[in-house]
């Protein structure tokens, strides 16, 4: 059942954008808007910016934007309508009857009900004679009581339908464990426990919500781990174990592991700030999730290739969030939980302040790529090492590790700082010649950010913009607006934004641009909210409307003449190509 307009009408009405942004991020007005740093990129300097008057939010940086809704969506990580009903909530509207045992919100909180009764379960096992092998394996591993109790780790029963009669008896049917990622469905229809005989480690978001589960055999079979798929509440590239805990830390940092093990160790050994991304290799969401909660970032994954690889992959995406990377690496163990066993968290403590930042951890993988003992090599490691010291932008950076690379290849640090300095010249030198390059092409840089939505024609597109622009000002210039269709339109999104604006305006509903949130995608509310943040002004509104509508037209006939569309056009040309003949 879709949510009414009407309804969502009011709802942007009652939930002030200022106000509503005002309560997660620091606001402070200059101009006519209000600015902050981004909560959806890390940044230093404010570029994400709240216009109170068109009720937008639009980063520069990052180039998210929209309305409230998108806002909420975005930021607490919501579909459309639970967003609706959190913000129905904050201003104290009642969400319409019917919508209210509707819908997509009220089949999440089943879900997650159901992770959680199903967590209680698993926990709950280990007192019964059934869990024996499993509580011998979690007391193998040397994890603490107080340890398997915060985690609330558990163990699933070597039966077929333990956990599905355990929940029946709940009130949950076969078909919730199943959309839950608890129950699978054979080839031949029968369904039967996910998780069997496996110790379970219950999956958290940063809301406490348990959301999916990842069980480990007591023994060598496979698969080792089996985690919950891809649900409606559970989606791995967006999560990272025991964040949930980790967010409270106070060390400021975040330690990145590989699996749950390593976490729950190195927690257990009083590193309460240890994170694992899920048998899923780290995504640009991950990072971005990890960058609110700290500056500094410490990959430990584990000591093998694969891990030095993931590693190296890792970097790539941490460094576009701009947070603080650092590498560390377990010495005389396979993995972090094995060093921390091993060695003891004094060794690991000194294995955190020792770890090499990103640049160190670069050049010693430029350094094992190559054999030093020989001229030609070492000539080849001196040139690709001053590649990667040159792109550093601090001098003393560059100093420092420029003559750390010198010195692996015992060869003269001056001759190299020389080498670096030579090497960031022709580096820079191209950048410009690149900047000025796309400069020299003002079409550039009037193209959407987001690729996906590139103008084929940017003059028609340019005016196109104008037109939804003044619209969502000055909704009584949507008359006018009507001379247009949405297929005259050069950018098919544009033109959707507006077939929707008029919609609503002919159905006599309010023209803002909040309320589209759930009719268009996150990534079209961006660029919506880029259009509306660039000066329009309304004391000429009819006759710029009237130029943009103009060349909106003039365009589409030019198009259409390319495309031979123009029969009776077509038909002249032939004609006097035949005459000339
Ligand atoms: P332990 O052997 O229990 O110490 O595990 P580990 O954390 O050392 O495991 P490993 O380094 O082999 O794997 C790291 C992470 O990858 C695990 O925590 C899981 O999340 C994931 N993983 C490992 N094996 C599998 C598997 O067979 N299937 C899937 N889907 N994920 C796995
Ligand atoms: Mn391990």
């Amino acid at each position: 059942m879709p949510i009414p307009d009407s309804f969502i009408d009011e709802l942007v009405a009652r939930n002030d954008i200022v106000d509503t942004v005002s309560s997660y991020v620091a606001l402070t007005k200059k101009g006519s808007n209000y600015w902050g740093l981004c909560p959806f990129h890390n940044e230093k300097t404010p570029s994400f910016s709240v216009s109170a008057s068109k009720q937008i939010y639009h980063c520069f940086g990052c180039g998210k934007g929209g309305g409230v809704i998108s806002f909420v969506m975005e930021q607490e990580n919501l579909a459309f309508p639970d967003a609706v009903r959190l913000l129905a909530q904050r201003a104290g509207l009642e969400m319409p009857e019917e919508l209210q045992n509707a819908g997509d919100g009220k089949r999440r909180e089943r879900l997650l009900q159901l992770n959680r009764e199903a967590a209680r379960y698993f926990h709950a096992n280990l007192s019964q004679p059934e869990a024996r092998a499993g509580v011998d394996y979690l007391n193998h591993r040397g994890l603490s009581r107080r340890t398997v109790t915060n985690f609330g780790l558990g163990y699933a029963p070597d039966s077929w339908d333990g956990l599905i009669s355990a929940m029946s008896a709940r009130g949950y049917t076969k078909g919730d464990l199943l959309e839950g990622g608890l129950a699978v469905k054979n080839s031949s229809g029968r369904i039967y426990d996910r998780f069997r005989g496996r110790v379970m480690f219950p999956i958290i978001d940063i809301r406490g919500n348990v959301i999916g589960f990842g069980g480990r055999v007591l023994d060598d079979s496979t698969p080792k781990y089996l985690n919950s798929p891809d649900t409606p509440v559970y989606n791995k590239s967006r999560n990272l174990f025991a964040l949930n805990i980790a967010k409270k830390s106070k060390r400021g940092q975040m330690i990145l592991t590989e699996g749950y093990m390593d976490t729950i160790s190195l927690h257990q050994a009083g590193f309460d700030c240890a994170v694992a991304s899920l048998g899923t290799s780290l995504t640009q969401e991950h990072a971005q999730l990890l960058s609110r909660y700290a500056k500094e970032v410490i990959i430990a994954y584990d000591g093998d290739g694969a891990g030095v690889n993931a590693a190296q992959r890792a970097i790539r995406i941490f460094e576009k969030t701009g947070l603080q990377v650092k590498i560390l690496q377990v010495q005389g163990a396979k993995d972090p939980d094995e060093f921390i066993k091993k060695y003891g968290p004094e060794a690991f403590e000194r294995l955190l302040t020792q770890s090499e930042n990103h640049i160190e951890y670069r050049l010693l993988q430029v350094q094992k790529k190559y054999n030093l003992e020989e001229d030609s090599q070492k000539v080849a490691y001196l040139k690709e090492a001053a590649g990667l010291v040159a792109g550093l932008t601090s001098p003393v950076e560059r100093e420092v590790y420029g003559r750390k690379a010198a010195q692996a290849a015992r060869f003269d640090a001056a001759a190299m700082m020389q080498e670096v300095e030579r090497t960031r010249k022709s580096q820079t030198w191209k950048a410009r010649k690149q900047e000025e390059r796309r400069e020299l092409t003002p079409a550039v840089q009037s193209q959407p950010k987001n690729r996906a939505f590139k103008y084929e024609n940017v003059s028609s597109a340019l005016a196109e913009e104008g037109v939804l622009r003044l619209v969502l000002l000055d909704p009584t210039l949507a008359r006018k607006a009507e001379a247009l269709k949405q297929e005259d339109f050069s950018s098919p999104l544009l033109g959707k934004i507006f077939g929707l604006l008029l919609q609503r305006w002919r159905e006599g509903k309010e023209l803002q641009a909040a309320a589209l949130a759930g009719a268009l995608e996150p990534e079209e509310m961006s660029h919506l909210a880029s259009i509306l943040q660039k000066p329009e002004s309304l004391a000429n509104g009819e006759q710029a409307l009237s130029d943009y509508i103009r060349k909106i037209q003039m365009e589409q006939v030019k198009r259409a003449n390319a495309n031979g569309l123009d029969p009776l056009l077509a038909y002249r040309e032939k004609k006097a190509m035949e005459d000339r003949k």
